[in-house]
């Protein structure tokens, strides 16, 4: 079995101080992308855990620093609802930042929760082709993690290479009773840069199983991140860091 890439661990002091991590890790990896390629193509992470640091991104300095006609904003999940309704991914991002920058409305992809789950999986792997093509390499996947050991959309029970090739999945969350669509593993893997955040003792269990436990990524599908040629980052709290054996 290859070595898992367990990636980089920072820890740090409060969600405050992750915040400001993600928004000068998103800034770092926008100005390097948009100077070497021309254009910054992100993939964000869902929940609420990245809110803090989307709200940065849409004021000084940071709104300013990037030049938003060269960013381009997918989603690395979405629930299965209305993109106006509040549990939705985008609508979070919509009104925590993406509506307060010079982004081009055309530069923003989201996926179409409104549709029935297969055909909204079907139309956002058709968008992702479009515009990065057959094997898409985001230059940053922005993740959370679930109590449970999620990652995106990705839960566990189900095998996370589940028709991995589809580029985007339809899924079921059985705490929230939500269908939702998520990008598979073939995407987040190809990613230059991925970054996992989460913050809170609740997190805690899954962060040691994901980085120290057996390797069983059905039962906790983050293990199956491990970018192939790229890197890894974790910017967690010392709270959600408590049970780490290894810091
Ligand atoms: C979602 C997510 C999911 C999220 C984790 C952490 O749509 O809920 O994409 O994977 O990142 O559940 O959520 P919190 O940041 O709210 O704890």
């Amino acid at each position: 079995m290859t070595p898992r890439n367990r990636g980089r661990l920072t820890v740090l002091a409060d969600a405050t101080q992750i915040a400001r991590g993600l928004g000068d890790l998103f800034l770092n990896r926008a100005k390097s992308a948009i100077r070497e390629r021309g254009a910054f193509c992100v993939s964000l992470a869902g929940g609420s855990t990245p809110r803090a640091a989307y709200e940065l991104l849409a004021k000084e300095p940071l709104r300013d620093e990037v030049t938003w006609n060269d960013v381009f904003v997918f989603f690395g999940d979405e629930r299965c609802v209305a993109p106006d309704d509040p549990r939705s991914n985008y609508r979070t991002a919509r009104d925590a930042f993406l509506e307060s920058i010079p982004i081009p409305a055309h530069n923003v992809h989201r996926m179409r929760g409104e549709l029935p789950p297969q055909e909204g999986a079907a139309d956002y792997a058709q968008t992702i082709r479009q515009n990065l093509g057959d094997s898409p390499r985001f230059d940053l996947v922005m993740l959370g993690i679930g109590k449970d050991g999620h990652t995106a959309s990705l839960f566990p029970g189900t095998d996370p290479m589940t028709d991995d090739a589809q580029l985007v999945r339809a899924t079921y969350s059985q705490e929230t009773g939500t269908d939702r669509l998520s990008i598979t593993p073939c995407v987040i893997n190809n990613a230059r840069t991925v970054v996992i955040t989460a913050e809170g003792t609740e997190k805690a269990k899954a962060i040691a199983t994901a980085r120290e436990g057996d390797y069983n990524p059905t039962a906790t599908p983050i293990q199956i991140v491990a970018p192939t040629d790229g890197e890894l980052i974790w910017l967690i709290d010392h709270l959600a860091a408590g049970m780490l054996e290894k810091k």
